[in-house]
């Protein structure tokens, strides 16, 4: 690790108010109860039929209800981190793309294939990191540092990525910025300030932080996992880097979905505190069902509003929806061809990073 400063601009960027703002938004939305077993069963081989009838396929984040994953895995479709969604959806051959996820998500797979209808499950579903990055703004931000290279995290709009030099996923974030660092590059990140405090510590890079943060992630409390810690001195802590500095810390394990998954999976631990979106225990439970798996604790006992590790732009996507859409045709994603075009050269330069970086492991033999 380096101890190599990061130089944070957040007033210059996003103001305590307007994180404020961003969060009575996210705690404002009811998430959706589960279903009963006969009603869940019966939705799902209607849109069974119609994701058919209509040559669509469901492509599903691992933050979604189970129902949602279940679905998505039954009837041919995809589950996985938002960087194996962008990639499902450009190589399978069906036309319309149902993303269950939020919309940067929608968007990214739009980039990616502009000839395919893509559709949200729910179109309201977007990202307290999106939010907080209005491009007016970034601009300006990226006007006055003309001298840094602009990374850009994938939890953003088609307008901010294009206007970057790069777009990344967690899952490939920290590679992107040591390559960049090693290239004697200095960074511009926006919009997670923790995920971009954790890989200016990975990484020892010279890097100027916007100030959003994931409303979920950000609710982990240090006093409590400690706590929990001492409780379960055998259970191994997995953690999105998403989350502060001070969960970090503590954790055994720092990755992204797909890494914490592989993790429980590869690890002799038994049991796991994961502080990452609770949507995740499905695909856990799917590959490691005898290992236990506990919820990192949200917001302490003194906090005011109700916390918990579950998004809620994910958790308002639901089998209703999906079937509406399918039955009556949704809101489809449309982006200034402009704008896609110039966004598509840094998701495929994350792409071409990212089947570079395959190739290498192969021939060291790490994969
Ligand atoms: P992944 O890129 O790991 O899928 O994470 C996306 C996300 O929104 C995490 O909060
Ligand atoms: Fe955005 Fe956080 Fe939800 Fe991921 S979990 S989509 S980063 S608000």
């Amino acid at each position: 690790m380096s101890d190599k400063s990061v130089t944070a601009i957040n007033e210059a960027t996003i103001s305590i108010e307007e994180l404020d703002r961003i969060e009575k938004q996210a705690a404002s939305i009811s998430c959706p109860l589960p279903l009963p077993e006969h009603e869940k069963n019966s939705l799902m081989e209607e849109i069974k039929e119609l994701l058919e009838q209509k040559d669509a396929v469901l492509i599903a984040h691992y933050y979604v209800d189970d129902d949602l994953q279940e679905l998505a895995l039954k009837t041919g479709g995809h589950v996985s981190d938002s960087l194996e969604m962008a990639r499902f959806g450009h190589d399978h051959p069906a036309q319309t793309l149902i993303v269950a996820g939020v919309r940067f998500m929608g968007e990214t797979a739009k980039i990616l294939n502009p000839e395919k209808r893509v559709l949200m499950v729910e179109d309201e579903a977007t990202c307290s990191l999106d939010l907080s990055c209005p491009i007016d703004r970034f601009s300006t931000f990226c006007d006055a540092h003309p001298d840094r290279k602009v990374v850009v995290y994938a939890n953003t709009s088609a307008a901010i990525k294009a206007r970057s030099d790069w777009v990344v996923t967690s899952g490939i974030a920290l590679d992107i910025v040591r390559h960049l660092h090693e290239q004697g590059e200095k960074i511009l990140w926006a919009p997670d300030r923790h995920l971009g405090d954790y890989i200016q510590h990975q990484t020892g890079a010279d890097m100027l932080l916007w100030g959003g943060v994931c409303v979920v992630h950000d609710e982990y409390r240090s006093k409590e996992l400690m706590l929990m810690k001492e409780e379960m001195p055998d259970a191994m802590v997995l953690v999105h880097p998403e989350s502060p500095r001070s969960i970090i810390q503590l954790a055994d394990f720092v990755g992204s979905t797909t890494g914490l998954i592989n993790a429980v999976q590869q690890s002799d631990a038994k049991r796991f505190i994961v502080a990452t979106d609770r949507g995740i225990f499905y695909k856990m439970r799917s590959i490691a069902g005898d290992k236990e798996l506990i919820e990192a604790p949200t917001a302490g006992k003194g906090a005011s509003c109700v916390s918990c590790g579950h998004c809620p732009w994910m958790a308002i996507n639901t089998l209703h929806k999906i079937r509406d859409i399918l039955k009556n045709g949704g809101k489809t994603i449309e982006i200034d061809n402009k704008i896609a075009k110039q966004a598509l050269i840094p998701i495929q330069r994350m792409l071409d990073f990212a089947a570079q970086r395959e190739v290498d492991m192969k021939i060291r033999g790490d994969a």
